[in-house]
């Protein structure tokens, strides 16, 4: 296994998905660590994380002596590389100004680490490797024994090796996409040079995931509030795999969620994994509050103080039923990776969390201790574990779904009635986007797109059904695809599509006599309408 010792960059957790890719086991911990724990921990190899791009006053942190003692190979990285060639007699020049950007960087020599990989030659034949660098301090002497490994102009020791010592570092970031050779460098790393076998899957994941919540839990009891979503239906197998009856989900449905979400989720958990769920329906709570309510912003508060009450409310009841009086001691969050990145936490610093989707405030109030098994999970890798925990790809896969749910679907004042309308609409948009499959590239539309869904317009305009007029509201469909859902394109669905879907919508949907398509990107529009 490898140790990946965390200076505090923003990108460690990229480190870690890249060595786990390379189906190698390996753990993030801060780099103070105590060497004890260094040694019981017993590594085949160690990776020097970077640090903030703003941590100039950071400079002093030094990896423990250890890891120079243990013998095993080493990759500095960023901050890492600077600080090996310190603590092994070369020097740095340290400077306040760091930028990042491309960089086409030159290999030199033959490393194990490099040999071979490159992006392109130049003319006078050396390898070039595209990547993703970050300028400003940088190490400006080698360490004895060291050979340089690579180089650019503005930042001529770029790279640099003691093979005989198994030690390597390299002042760009190989754990990021734009390195375009960053894969293989970090798999060469731990396979290669480290030694590692590479047989470590996800089914090994859970193993040790359930090792880690039974150590840490204990005989207590665990709340987890189940929304439907990846995230916490992830959490909740997990947890319930790892303790079973210790975990009670509260399910609150506030009446804004798709149609027959309470149902499906009763029958995964409930009735499939024998989880211990109660179904709290609080629809009519939720609209009492939001009645007359049309501010967007005002609306989010709404939902979500109601359903911090609601959840409370359950966690006491739960509490109050207990006949050993003992409670829940512990709140289990579907948290990941980005949400701690979003929040501004990373693994050595402040660790805050996000108030979003996840119960802001929560454990504080409750007097709970927080349990986040998937907090250092990438969503691609989570959705992988929700398969091998035996969850149904339809759920894993899933387009996410806000917190506030319809609440900000339904433009205005939410009632009840436009709810009702709202959710049929939007699952027949939905089923027909994954009956439609796309001929070039075999998937069907609901893949191909990153989130998809229906918006209820609270206006009537005027329409004719048969030998009658009508005057109905109006929905419009949403389809957008994106990587990080901070911009996105509206989708190119086709027209055939389209057409069935607004044909079924107006014909099987009573209220509804028109069906309008989205075509604004963001930006400058947002994702959802509201
Ligand atoms: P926008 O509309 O900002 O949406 O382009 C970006 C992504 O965020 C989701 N979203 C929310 N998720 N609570 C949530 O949990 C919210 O209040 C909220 N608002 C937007 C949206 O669905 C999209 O995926």
């Amino acid at each position: 296994k490898i140790l990946i010792l965390d200076f505090g960059s923003q990108v460690t957790q990229l480190i870690a998905r890249r060595v786990r890719e390379a189906q190698v086991y390996c753990e993030i911990h801060p780099n103070d660590v105590s060497e004890d724990f260094i040694r019981a921990f017993n590594p085949r190899g160690i990776i020097l994380s970077g640090s903030h791009a703003s941590t100039y006053e950071d400079h002093q942190l030094r990896a423990p002596q250890q890891v120079w003692d243990l013998g095993v190979p080493v990759l500095g990285i960023c901050y890492g590389m600077q600080t090996m060639a310190v603590q092994l007699g070369g020097s740095v020049e340290w400077s306040d100004h760091r930028e990042f950007g491309y960089a086409e960087v030159r290999a030199h020599g033959h490393t194990k680490l490099l040999d071979g990989v490159e992006d392109f030659r130049t003319a006078e034949g050396h390898g070039m490797l595209k990547v993703w660098m970050s300028h400003g301090d940088k190490v400006t002497t080698l360490p004895p024994g060291f050979k340089l490994m690579a180089s650019t102009p503005s930042c001529p020791i770029a790279g640099m090796a003691d093979e005989a010592r198994g030690y390597y570092a390299v002042q760009f970031h190989p754990e990021v996409t734009h390195t375009l050779q960053g894969h293989a460098m970090l798999d060469r790393f731990v396979r290669g040079i480290c030694g590692c076998k590479g047989d470590w899957i996800m089914g090994d994941y859970i193993e040790e995931a359930v090792a880690r919540i039974r150590e840490q839990v204990g005989d207590e009891e665990v709340i987890l509030g189940l929304s439907g979503g990846v995230d916490s239906s992830v959490a909740a197998a997990l947890i319930h795999r790892a303790i079973g009856d210790q975990l009670t989900c509260v399910f609150v449905d506030h009446g804004l969620l798709r149609l027959n979400e309470g149902r499906m989720v009763m029958e995964m958990f409930a009735g499939r994994l024998h989880a211990k769920v109660v179904h709290v329906e609080a629809a009519e709570q939720f609209m009492g509050h939001l009645q007359g309510v049309t501010d967007p912003e005002q609306k989010r508060k709404i939902i979500g103080r109601e359903f911090v009450e609601v959840f409370k409310a359950e966690a006491a009841k739960l509490k109050a039923a207990d006949a050993s009086a003992k409670g829940a001691k512990w709140l289990a969050q579907g948290t990941i990776y980005p949400d701690v990145v979003e929040s501004g936490g990373t693994q050595t610093k402040k660790a805050t969390i996000k108030s979003h989707h996840n119960v802001g405030g929560l454990p504080e109030q409750l007097g709970l201790k927080l349990l986040e098994p998937l907090r250092e999970l990438f969503k691609d890798e989570v959705r992988e574990l929700g398969v091998a925990l035996g969850l149904p790809h339809d759920m894993v896969y899933r387009h996410p779904f806000p917190g506030p749910g319809l609440g900000v679907r339904i433009l205005g004042e939410v009632k009840a009635e436009f709810a009702a309308l709202l959710q049929r609409a939007d699952h027949i948009f939905i089923e027909e986007l994954r009956k439609t499959v796309d001929e070039a590239t075999g998937k069907t539309w609901y893949d191909l797109t990153s989130q998809a869904f229906t918006v209820f317009l609270p206006v009537k305009s005027v329409g004719v059904m048969g030998d009658g007029r009508t005057y109905d509201y109006v929905v419009a469909l949403r389809a957008v695809q994106t990587s990080d859902f901070m911009t996105a394109d509206w989708a190119e669905l086709p027209y055939s599509l389209l057409k069935r879907v607004s044909s079924r919508i107006i014909n099987e949907v009573r209220g509804i006599n028109r069906v309008t398509y989205d075509v604004s990107s963001k930006p400058p529009a947002t994702i959802e309408w509201e």
